[in-house]
């Protein structure tokens, strides 16, 4: 069984995700992930996001692992643990900007298949999960949320852990990367025809969660 959660930054599909992902047993899948590590090798080695061949070049010399963790996914970027260094707003930015070439898309989109494949049961999480990577997955879910939400739980999380950014800063910076994702060419984030859109913006994660699990308990039921 396939299940797909696609939304921009913030929208809590990442957290539903893992969460779905353990209480059902599936295997979590966070392909943006994928993504940022590409975009952390790409800032180690100072190439330009925006020079597809050279992005494409660089992919050939790196292998990607995703292993599932207590608190989701460990990300192995040739067999090093960058999962903590991989979470900043400046990898997610050039994550982003990597992400529009058609040749990245292309590599990161068969491997996150053949993931998705060899584990049978999953929860996959991303933007183009429902549209692209598995057009017929058993059920889809698209995530929104008002861009100051977003801003606001990032800011929080942020504050947390002890980082000092502005509020207007990081609203600032999802506005961008909402414009970079929802403008590319090649897959832009938007929801399948048959995804279930869960509008997260007023709801707790416990109210979201108890929604989706109840969606995806009918579906089982329905379906036998
Ligand atoms: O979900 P995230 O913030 O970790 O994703 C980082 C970037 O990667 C996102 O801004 C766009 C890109 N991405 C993508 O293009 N397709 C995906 N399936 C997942 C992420």
């Amino acid at each position: 069984m396939i299940i797909t959660i696609d939304g921009p930054a913030g929208s809590g599909k990442s957290t539903i995700a893992k969460m779905l992902a353990k209480e059902l047993g599936f295997t979590y899948i966070d392909t943006g992930a994928m993504y940022r590590a590409v975009a952390l090798m790409v800032k180690r080695e100072g190439i330009d996001p925006d020079n597809a061949n050279a992005v494409v070049e660089l992919m050939k010399k790196i292998q990607i692992d995703l292993k599932p963790a207590e608190n989701g996914v460990q990300v192995f970027l040739n067999g090093e643990d960058v999962s903590r260094e991989i979470r900043t707003e400046e990898i997610g930015k050039i994550a982003s900007k990597i992400a529009r070439h058609s040749e990245v898309r292309k590599i990161l989109v068969q491997m996150q298949r053949e993931l998705g494949l060899r584990a049978k049961n999953v929860v996959i999480e991303g933007r183009d999960t429902g549209t692209v990577i598995f057009p017929d997955a058993d059920i889809k879910f698209f995530f929104t949320a008002s861009p100051e939400v977003r801003a606001e739980r990032r800011y929080k999380e942020l504050k947390e852990k002890g980082l000092n950014i502005s509020y207007e800063e990081i609203l600032k910076e999802i506005k961008e990367r909402d414009h970079l994702d929802e403008t590319r060419k090649d897959s832009p984030l938007r929801p399948a025809e048959d995804a279930i859109i869960i509008d997260t913006t007023d709801k707790s994660l416990s109210d979201v969660f108890q929604n989706v699990l109840k969606i995806i308990k009918d579906r089982l039921k329905n379906s036998g």
